[in-house]
């Protein structure tokens, strides 16, 4: 990514050929302040442009936009029921919200969104992973799906079943349960490897790196070559302002072959639209393999919840999970389209995948903390002295979107929604599209400071490993090195300065 040429706007091209500079060896150079800091716009105050919510609470992540109208209000706080009520199992006589599972993770969104903010890795290895995903493939690529799937268990492990044994925790062995009721998957539990990092004043940080066990896994052995990767839930505020910024606009970002040379590339993934029915830029999920909310949102209703839509019409069972097969299920004809579309009978209609998508993409961003505090503000200067902003893209505007309230909106998420190589130490190994088993989605920084207020718990990273900002720029490897050595080399008072920036965020 090109952080030089993005910071053209506000600063003068003298400044830049001053302070981009690669030595004659072609290395990228260490320099002492090599980025200029444009100066503060009002708006960061704003993250979230007039959309932005201006009180802070434990709810902050499942507030609606403060521009929203009163009658789109009522679906907001509909499409939010729909996203934290349990679903239950079919059949049922009111028909409205059974077809849970047979296989599932959980019973609501918000159940692993929790409060709309993200899940979480446990630190004790004997807590079942709840509120995570533990997703699986094997090697290969598949224009439509991303990846080839483990044959036996699908593309993620679902930790959960309708059976009545699994439900009423009495946790007989999958053997025993296998030809009866449907047993859930296999439970995953993390164990963990502890590391230090010691920055150059001798200052000590403690790291952890999750490694994912599946325990009791209940249709055989995997895949000799399957890839195993943890995903921690990420919190849900301001997608549809992220959503609602111009292709175009994230295009001119991109630097694949990091021709400015400052070590920054850039890339979009090409993923499938289940609606559209043909392959589009990626911009949703962790490696950017979702195009947008809707995809996403029915996505996570089949994969997640077992209920089928309009997108994803089948139920959560491989062809080997033959009592999953035989199990009722909740479809229903007249939640399908209709007929002449050729899409069959399914759990969820396409109006409350649309209400739940909804919800999502008015969520609200809160009002950014201490943005007066010199504290605060010299954070701001080493945030961008350092480079953080190459990946962490500030701000936009938004473009005309199909809701007035998110269009031409400035809003400052601090992503540029690519995908980064971030070394060795962050790879899952397991590719995604077009996105390598390094790359990552630049994750946005706004609401990262209210994680503990949201969540209590704070597990940053894709897959949780980091408990605090520090440990997570510490984890930065890869594209983002160059970058974080000189975040290392800052006095501890100058880091400390820095993380508070992103916690005002
Ligand atoms: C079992 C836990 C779980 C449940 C249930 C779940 N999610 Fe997620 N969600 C995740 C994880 C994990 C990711 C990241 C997945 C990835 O990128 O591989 C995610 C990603 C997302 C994202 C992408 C956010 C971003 O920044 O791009 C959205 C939006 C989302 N989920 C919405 C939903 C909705 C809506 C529901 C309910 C229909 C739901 N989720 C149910 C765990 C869950
Ligand atoms: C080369 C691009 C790049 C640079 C440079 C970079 N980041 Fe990141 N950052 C990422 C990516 C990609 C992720 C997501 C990684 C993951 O989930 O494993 C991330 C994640 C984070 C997170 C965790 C957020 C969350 O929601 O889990 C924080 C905090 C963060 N970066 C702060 C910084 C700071 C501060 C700097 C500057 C010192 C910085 N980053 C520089 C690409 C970058």
């Amino acid at each position: 990514m090109n952080s030089c040429l993005k910071l053209v706007v506000s600063v003068a091209v003298f400044h830049l050929l001053a302070s981009c500079g690669v030595d004659s060896e072609d290395h990228y150079m260490l320099q002492e302040n090599p980025l200029m800091v444009p100066a503060i716009d009002a708006s960061e105050q704003f993250p979230g442009g007039e959309t932005t919510s201006h009180s802070i609470t434990k709810a902050s992540f499942i507030s609606p936009i403060s521009n929203i109208s009163d009658s789109v209000k009522t679906d907001f706080y509909a499409g939010r029921a729909l996203a934290q009520q349990p679903w239950i199992k079919a059949p049922t006589i009111t028909n409205a919200r059974d077809g849970l599972g047979p296989l599932y993770n959980a019973r609501t969104c918000l159940a692993c969104h929790a409060n709309g903010g993200r899940g979480k890795a446990p630190r004790d290895n004997s807590e079942v992973l709840l509120s995570t995903l533990v997703r699986l493939s094997i090697p290969g690529y598949d224009e439509m799906y991303g990846v080839i799937p483990e044959p036996h268990y699908g593309d993620q492990i679902q930790s959960q079943s309708i059976a009545l044994s699994h439900q009423l925790r009495t946790f007989v062995t999958a053997e025993q349960l296998k030809h009866k009721e449907v047993a859930a998957e296999a439970y995953p539990y993390l164990t963990w490897q502890e590391s230090t990092f010691v920055y150059p004043d001798g200052k000590v940080v403690g790291l952890s790196q999750p490694k994912v066990k599946l325990n009791q896994l209940a249709y055989g052995k995997l895949h000799p070559e399957t890839l195993i990767a943890l995903r921690v839930s990420p919190p849900l505020l301001g997608l549809g302002l992220l959503e609602a910024i111009e292709q175009v606009t994230i295009e001119e970002l991109v630097d694949p072959n990091d021709e400015n040379k400052d070590g920054i590339s850039g890339r979009i993934n090409k993923v499938w639209d289940f609606q559209l029915n043909k392959a589009v830029p990626g911009r949703f999920g962790l490696k950017a393999n979702r195009p947008n909310l809707l995809n996403l949102t029915a996505a996570a209703f089949a994969n997640d919840i077992g209920i089928s839509n309009p997108l994803f019409p089948d139920q959560s069972c491989t062809k080997f999970q033959s009592l999953c097969n035989a199990t009722p299920n909740g479809n229903d004809a007249e939640k399908g389209l209709p007929a002449d579309t050729g899409h069959p009978a399914v759990e969820l209609s396409h109006t409350l995948l649309k209400l739940a998508t909804d919800f999502v993409s008015q969520i609200a961003v809160p009002v950014k903390r201490g943005h007066n505090e010199p504290n605060v503000q010299e954070g701001r200067n080493k945030f961008y002295a350092t480079g953080c902003q190459s990946c962490h893209q500030p701000s936009y505007v938004t473009g005309k979107s199909n809701n007035k309230a998110l269009s031409e909106q400035k809003i400052w998420p601090y992503s540029d929604l690519l995908l980064h190589d971030m070394g060795p130490a962050l790879a899952d190994g397991r590719a995604d599209y077009l996105a390598t088993g390094s790359e990552w989605r630049t994750a946005p920084l706004w609401g990262v400071g209210l994680t503990k207020e949201v969540n209590g718990n704070q597990n940053f990273l894709h897959d949780g490993r980091a408990e605090t900002i520090e440990q997570a720029i510490l984890w930065h490897g890869g594209e983002a090195e160059l970058v974080k050595q000189r975040f290392v080399q800052l006095s501890n008072k100058e880091r400390l300065q820095l993380i508070a920036f992103v916690e005002s965020l």
